[in-house]
């Protein structure tokens, strides 16, 4: 059976009453069930975390590539910034998607950038809370060898 890390960033535990227009109704914990009733139906065993803070995403990530996982990642507001994230991700060999609930190139200019897609397999934004099932199912397919991964 695969495994896959589920990461998410800071913020993301206000979901459900941050910003709703952008990000939707469903909360965090919402999301999970959803992506577990799906990681079952895909035969994924699936780790589901959050955090407001970066270095529990670095350590979360090492902890993914340690044990074989691939990641699925949500790093919000650390997306655009996060040097620390993109070298853990290319430092632990992992196979990472990053996801998004809102469409990133629609908003403001400094969402354009991601610090981490380069060292990540691919890129998925602007399905709300439906970007979680269709990264785990992309990730899920590279970490089976059905595509080329990045890496
Ligand atoms: C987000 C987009 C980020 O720009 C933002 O900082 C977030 C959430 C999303 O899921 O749409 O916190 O990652």
């Amino acid at each position: 059976m695969i495994a896959i890390h589920c990461l998410n960033g800071p913020n993301l535990n206000l979901l459900g009453q941050r910003e709703p227009g952008i990000y939707g109704a469903a909360t965090l914990a919402e999301i999970e069930r959803t992506l577990h009733a799906q990681a079952g139906r895909l035969d994924i065993a699936l780790t589901f975390r959050q955090t407001n803070h970066e270095g529990d995403l670095v350590t979360w990530v090492q902890e993914a590539g340690a044990v074989g996982a691939g990641v699925l990642i949500n790093a919000a507001a650390y997306t655009h910034t996060s040097i620390a994230l993109r070298d853990a991700i290319a430092g632990a060999g992992v196979t990472a998607v990053e996801i998004h609930l809102s469409n990133v190139h629609a908003r403001e200019d400094f969402r354009h950038v991601s610090r981490i897609a380069p060292v990540c397999a691919g890129v998925i934004s602007g399905f709300g809370a439906h970007s979680y099932v269709v990264g785990l199912d992309a990730l899920a397919h590279l970490l089976r060898g059905r595509l080329p991964s990045a890496s």
